[in-house]
């Protein structure tokens, strides 16, 4: 089995901000509540012109630059993604074409709610374990406004659009360590979905709360088993596992599910108050829920800011609909 590693990072949001003040003049909600329930003060809002593959081009582009290589390196793209309009061709096919890759690559979307970047890397990981290929391109992109019911208090406030990307290359350093995926085909499966409601694309309808349990759990679930993957550790391996963990880069959703996820490490796993807290990665209060985007957004900026840096060990955790959910463990 061979080796793999991030090479290069992109990311692109657009430029219009949708300000907690300005929802609140759209519906019945106020920049206290939002911030309080959520943690979000604004997030971006794609152009009438800019779609999931225009996003998601930028940020390969920048993915390119930022590594180094030449688009006709790579082999295969990955595209994590629940946005595409409508859902066929890919949202790849542009890409490919608009940013000089080989034409005769493969290229496709993974749709799998907000984990859809934790899985697409899952994929391209193992493409390249195998000796499938030696450089694959991994997007998360999502223009989840235009699926938002701009009228739904309840939603609206929470999503955003944007961009994110990683090249990844075959490598003599054990980078993308593993992966761990998971869903939920049972009573789970529809409390976040789109529904038609008149509208052409549908809108995000969810049960709030219960999506709300549901991720903070799953998000400790999901860190603890890609370390452990047998799930057999008891508490002190899983402590001494969890404290070679530098940062830990979450699906943005909601800040209180990231640091409620944060302190329930802290009470399983008897750590000192304030350690699985100071590993969250949160860039939620500017950007919101994004989607796809979320992730490897959060990568770039985290890297750009130098809150990461090369050889941490970094979990990236995601959650969505499906309710699907997955960690993938990186050696930076
Ligand atoms: N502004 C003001 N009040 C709002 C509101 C808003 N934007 N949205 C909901 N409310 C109201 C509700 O109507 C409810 O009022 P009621 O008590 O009179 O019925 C009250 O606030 C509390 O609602 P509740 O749903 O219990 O709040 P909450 O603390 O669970 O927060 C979410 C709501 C949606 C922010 C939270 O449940 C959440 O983040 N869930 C996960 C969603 C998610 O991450 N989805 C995507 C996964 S990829």
């Amino acid at each position: 089995m061979y080796h793999v590693s991030i090479i290069g990072t992109g990311s692109y949001v657009p430029e219009r901000v949708l300000s907690n003040h300005h929802l609140s003049k759209m519906v019945d909600t106020s920049d206290r509540w939002i911030i309080e329930r959520t943690g979000i003060r604004e997030r971006r809002i794609a152009g009438e012109e800019e779609t999931n593959t225009t996003m998601g081009m930028i940020a390969l582009q920048r993915a390119i630059q930022n590594a180094g290589i030449r688009p006709e390196e790579i082999e295969s793209l990955v595209i994590g993604t629940n946005t595409t309009e409508p859902v066929w061709p890919s949202s790849g096919g542009p890409m490919v074409e608009g940013l000089g890759l080989r034409k005769d690559i493969p290229f496709f979307d993974v749709q799998a709610g907000c984990t859809g970047f934790n899985y697409a890397l899952a994929i391209a990981e193992n493409s390249i374990k195998a000796g499938q290929y030696t450089t694959v391109a991994v997007i998360g992109t999502d223009k989840l406004s235009a699926i938002t019911n701009y009228q739904d208090r309840s939603t609206c406030v929470l999503f955003g659009d944007g961009a994110g990307a990683v090249i990844l290359r075959r490598s003599d350093q054990d980078g993308l360590i593993r992966s761990y995926l998971g869903g939920n085909a049972g009573s789970r499966n529809l409390l976040l979905l789109i529904k038609k409601n008149g509208s052409p694309n549908g809108y995000i309808s969810m049960e709030g709360r219960k999506v709300y349990i549901f991720a903070k759990r799953i998000m400790v679930e999901s860190c603890l088993r890609v370390l452990d993957p047998a799930g057999t550790a008891g508490k002190s391996e899983l402590r001494a596992l969890f404290e070679q963990v530098d940062k830990i880069i979450p699906h943005q959703a909601n800040a209180r599910i990231i640091m409620g996820a944060a302190e329930e490490f802290e009470s399983r796993l008897g750590l000192p108050d304030g350690e699985a807290k100071e590993k969250m990665i949160m860039t939620i209060e500017q950007y919101g829920n994004n989607s796809c985007a979320s992730i490897p957004l959060a990568l770039d900026l985290s890297i750009r800011e130098g809150k990461v840096k090369k050889g941490d060990l970094l979990i990236f955790v995601g959650f969505g609909a499906g309710l699907t959910y997955g960690a993938n463990l990186v050696r930076l």
